[in-house]
């Protein structure tokens, strides 16, 4: 009997996982009676989703290294698809602070220039990792600036991520520091697997030299 579980992949993890948040953003307003609160409760929901995604994008080619397994495989391939479902999770929770600003008229007043800047440097970022994985664009940027910019894009919006969960620690809930330490802990496994590439890639290019480097007997039948 075959019971290989059809695994969802590509475009179609992206369309799933888009739906769900959708449905989970559709239902809060639905159970909230109050569309102000429900927009809010939407606004938190998807900084969640987003930062479980995120994370799942930010630590999967280190978790690869440091833990093979079919999971961290299938983790590694999706890691586009996952990147694009944290992208549109955080445009649903760009929509939904648009939203609660035409509901709660205080919302805007109530931030400034300062409070504004990293959510937006974030959008920029995200906006441009986003669209720099399609291959229409990605083409016509190098690899060596490609992976640059992907590389301080995770970083920044990582940052971001830590900065918003931080700054609520003292102001909203202790519970906060969950989030932090989940942010911290994948640093930590990212910064270690990219240790352990960069020693294998060492290793590897220190064995591929020895092996060009010719023998003595070479050497010999050269002379
Ligand atoms: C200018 C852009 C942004 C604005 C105006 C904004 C606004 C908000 C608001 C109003 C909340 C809900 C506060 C509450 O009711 O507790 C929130 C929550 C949050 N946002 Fe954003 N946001 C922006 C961009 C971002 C970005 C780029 C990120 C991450 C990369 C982010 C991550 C978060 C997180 C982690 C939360 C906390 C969710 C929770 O309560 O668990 N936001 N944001």
């Amino acid at each position: 009997m075959n019971t290989k579980v059809p695994s969802i992949t590509g475009w179609k993890l992206f369309w799933l996982i888009g739906t769900l948040v959708l449905a989970m953003s559709a239902l809060l307003l639905a159970l909230n009676a109050d569309p102000v609160e429900g927009t809010r409760s939407v606004i938190r929901a998807t900084a969640r989703t987003s930062f479980a995604l995120f994370l799942a994008a930010f630590v999967a080619s280190s978790l690869n290294t440091l833990v093979p397994s079919d999971f961290t495989r299938r983790l590694m391939r999706e890691r586009r698809y996952v990147g694009l479902s944290f992208a549109f999770s955080h445009l649903v929770h760009l929509m939904a602070i648009f939203s609660y600003g035409v509901l709660n008229p205080q919302f805007w007043p109530s931030r400034n220039t300062l409070t504004n800047t990293p959510g937006t440097v974030g959008y920029v970022f995200i906006a441009l990792l986003a669209i720099t994985s399609f291959h229409v664009v990605s083409r016509h940027m190098t690899a060596a600036s490609w992976k640059r910019l992907h590389t301080v894009g995770m970083w920044v919006i990582a940052a971001i991520f830590g900065y918003s969960f931080f700054k609520r620690i003292p102001t909203m809930s202790v519970l906060y520091a969950i989030p932090f330490s989940m942010l911290c802990a994948a640093v930590a496994v990212r910064l270690v697997g990219k240790w352990a590439q960069a020693n294998k890639r060492r290793q590897a290019h220190a064995r591929g030299s020895y092996h060009n480097v010719p023998s003595p007997n070479a050497l010999e039948s050269l002379s």
